[in-house]
């Protein structure tokens, strides 16, 4: 028998990957439900889908046969663009579809497009909408598999499981770790889902906003179901050694005058600056979900600085989303 040499471009097997039978969910809709065990799971199949990535070749068969369709009915770079490269070095058929210039357009519901998509093929639907629960009416009405992709004010759960794998390449455990997330947390879909996967992963948080831009009940909620999620007003004093910061977009488009009056009181007293930095823990790392306004709730230098993550959280992105993909495209089988 003659063995040929390996083509460059043929797909190799991903690397051997942690137990995927724990992994018994249908859809990814937000990490409130996953246990630690899940979240785990989730960001150790993600350190094998990076060893791909780093192939000569990146690409698997390990979806061949799938087909992912990327529905969009809000604007995106990362997480579109990280979903699409996850689904092709997987080999997934990949379908990117945008709200505007769709059905959509015509007035077709959510509903009818999901079942459209499901009927043409899609296995796994991947949902941003502006409509905080769109993706549990959709997951309601498919047997596609569900992944959230950020709705409305509610949940970003592959946002915050990227956000957990950088934070542990940079630190290791995150058990006691003090993490402080600033800016406009009542708005943020970003906050809500970390608040949920970093606590789960034994950090204590601490939210740090204007009194307008913290959620009315947080407080509570923080003294009675959420004991590892503190509420700050204060960034200055709220800074002082934590062991990460991550900053918010100040999102203009869901801001009224009213929850935020001027953008340069609101940089002076919550902008992430390399003066604020310096009092966190010594190379605090420094995330942002992006995109960032710069001069607002982050300094050029800082996000652009050594102890900013912001690329690399890009990177993890692209790993974190093949893991979500290959662990629900698989469920079932
Ligand atoms: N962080 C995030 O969701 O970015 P995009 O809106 O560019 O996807």
């Amino acid at each position: 028998m003659v063995i040929e040499p390996k083509a460059a471009n043929e797909a190799v097997p991903l690397p051997a990957q942690p137990t995927e039978q724990s992994w018994s969910r249908t859809h990814l809709l937000d990490v409130d439900t996953l246990s630690r065990e899940e979240i785990l799971l989730l960001l150790e199949t993600a350190e094998g889908m990076e060893e791909v990535l780093h192939r000569r070749v990146a690409r698997t068969p390990a979806l061949r046969g799938i087909t992912v369709v990327n529905l969009f009915y809000e604007p995106s770079t990362r997480t579109r663009a990280s979903f699409e490269l996850a689904g092709k070095v997987l080999s997934a058929d990949v379908i990117n579809l945008a709200g505007s210039g769709s059905s959509a357009d015509k007035g077709e519901s959510l509903v009818d497009t999901v079942r459209t998509l499901e009927a043409v093929g899609a296995n796994v639907l991947v949902l941003r909408h502006g409509s905080s629960g769109a993706p549990y009416l959709a997951a309601r009405h498919t047997s596609a598999h569900i992944i959230n992709a950020g709705d409305g004010w509610h949940a970003h759960p592959t946002q915050a499981l990227l956000d957990a794998y950088t934070l542990r390449k940079k630190l290791g455990s995150l058990e006691g770790k003090r993490i402080v997330i600033v800016g406009d947390i009542k708005h943020s879909r970003v906050a809500r889902s970390n608040m949920w996967a970093l606590t789960t992963l034994g950090a204590s948080l601490t939210l740090v906003g204007p009194r307008t831009l913290l959620p009315v009940g947080l407080e509570a909620a923080a003294d009675g179901g959420l004991p590892s999620v503190a509420i700050e007003d204060n960034l200055d004093r709220a800074i002082e050694g934590a062991d990460a910061v991550m900053a918010l977009r100040v999102q203009r488009e869901r801001l009224g005058a009213a929850s935020l009056p001027s953008l340069r009181e609101y940089a002076s007293l919550y902008q992430v600056n390399s003066e604020r930095l310096s009092r966190a823990a010594e190379g605090a790392p420094l995330l942002h979900p992006g995109p960032m306004n710069e001069g607002v709730e982050i300094s050029s230098d800082v996000a652009h600085g050594i102890q900013s993550e912001v690329e690399r959280q890009v990177q993890h992105g692209v790993a974190v989303r093949m893991a979500a993909l290959y662990l629900l495209a698989r469920t079932g089988e």
